[in-house]
């Protein structure tokens, strides 16, 4: 473990600082910015002279055909979309759970994987159920969450590792939960996709959306949205637009014939750039595979929990390997854990604070040799005068 699995020559930023923090960004392998790169030096400076039909399908293509590479599944099944939160908001106003019904979530979950639901309830009449962990965010259990879904519950949402504490879920539960209940299970695999193995191949999984920027190292702007048989088949998109259609380049307002598979989410023009380099970073991810990728996190983020146990932190992620990933966030007595987040990024290991509390992040870049500088200069930090809290990098 003294060496990291990717090729730290792809990371440059990793001469500068110790990079821990690939669940807030994910750093691009250079030969991924190179793709993209050459893909937007074409675009800016030829125009329709270059980019053509064949392009603008290729730079879905590939992402859409390597995402379902990555999931095991078919690529019909997978729509590129703009973000995490965009796909789910087509996907919740397309189910519109009715006047009692019920969505379960997590208190503490990432906002936009809640959001939607409240807004789509404040039309309908639905209720948002969400189980209280704020207070002890380390209670989080599957029996908590199962503990609010009854026979009325028309979706389960929830992040399949989720993003201040690291928990992770097993989907195969999640699936049972909601197949008891005949509920939807909608995953934001956002903190887990290009991590944790996922095989969404007959998993009963109805929607599992993940954003790029993070665990799979692309850029802002491109999205994968897994759609499960049950709800391609009846998916009736609330946004449309000329290429959701079956032909985009028909261009004929008199029918709209919606694309029969995933594809009909996908709606406009968008930043062409960032599904290239979406395609370009899973490719890239596959190359090592994932079941390496979660061994080698795993391995960091265990030698840092037992170095955050030494200096006598309270860790918030679960201490079961099957429960937890890549993220380990811990609090420190008597200190703010967003200061301490604050102090260590400003001496170059990088970090998140969140809910008062450091969120460490160890990926495949990484080495034992940065999760041990950070523990040096956390003990140094731990050993100065506590600061007040400020305003940190998120
Ligand atoms: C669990 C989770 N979902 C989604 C997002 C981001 O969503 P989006 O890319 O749509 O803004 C984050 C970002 O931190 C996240 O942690």
């Amino acid at each position: 473990m003294n060496e990291s699995l990717a090729p730290r020559q792809h990371f440059p930023l990793l001469d500068e600082v110790t990079y821990l923090n690939a669940a807030s960004m994910g750093l691009v392998p250079l030969p991924v910015q190179e793709q993209a790169a050459a893909f937007d030096r074409e675009l800016l400076l030829r125009g329709t002279t270059w980019f053509d039909e064949e392009q603008e399908t290729f730079a879905l293509e590939r992402p859409r055909e390597n995402a379902a590479k990555l999931l095991n599944v078919s690529p019909d099944a997978i729509a590129i979309a703009t973000s995490m939160t965009e796909a789910l908001c087509q996907v919740a106003w397309w189910l519109r759970p009715g006047r009692g019904t019920n969505i379960v979530s997590i208190d503490l979950e990432f906002p936009s994987v809640v959001y939607p639901w409240y807004r789509v309830a404040a039309e309908t009449g639905a209720e948002v159920r969400l189980v209280q962990v704020r207070n002890d965010p380390a209670s989080l259990s599957l029996e908590k969450l199962a503990a609010l879904v009854d026979d009325n519950t028309a979706v389960i949402c929830v992040s399949h590792v989720q993003f201040a504490t690291g928990f992770r879920f097993a989907l195969d539960d999640l699936v049972a939960l909601a197949q008891a209940h005949d509920a939807l299970l909608v995953v934001d695999a956002t903190q887990s996709a290009g991590m944790v193995p996922i095989d969404l191949n007959a998993s009963g999984v109805d929607v599992l959306l993940a954003g790029g920027y993070k665990w799979l190292g692309a850029a802002f702007g491109a999205a994968v949205c897994y759609l499960g048989p049950s709800i391609l088949e009846r998916i009736d998109p609330p946004f449309v637009g000329w290429r959701s259609t079956i032909d985009p380049y028909a261009l004929d307002v008199t029918s709209m014939p919606l694309a029969p598979s995933a594809r009909r989410l996908e709606f406009s023009t968008m930043s062409y750039g960032a599904g290239v380099v979406l395609g370009a970073a899973i490719a890239y991810i596959l190359d090592f595979g994932v079941k390496r990728i979660l061994a080698h996190d795993m391995v960091l983020a265990t030698r840092l929990m037992a170095g955050l146990d030494a200096l006598g932190a309270t860790i918030l992620t679960p201490r079961d390997d099957a429960s937890r990933a890549g993220i380990v966030t811990a609090r420190f007595p008597g200190r703010d854990g967003e200061a301490v987040a604050a102090r260590l990024n400003a001496a170059g290991v990088i970090v998140s604070p969140r809910f008062g509390s450091t969120r460490f992040s160890t990926h495949h870049f990484n080495r034992a040799a940065d999760v041990d500088r950070a523990l040096a200069t956390l003990e140094q930090v731990l050993a100065a005068s506590p600061v007040a809290t400020g305003a940190s990098p998120a």
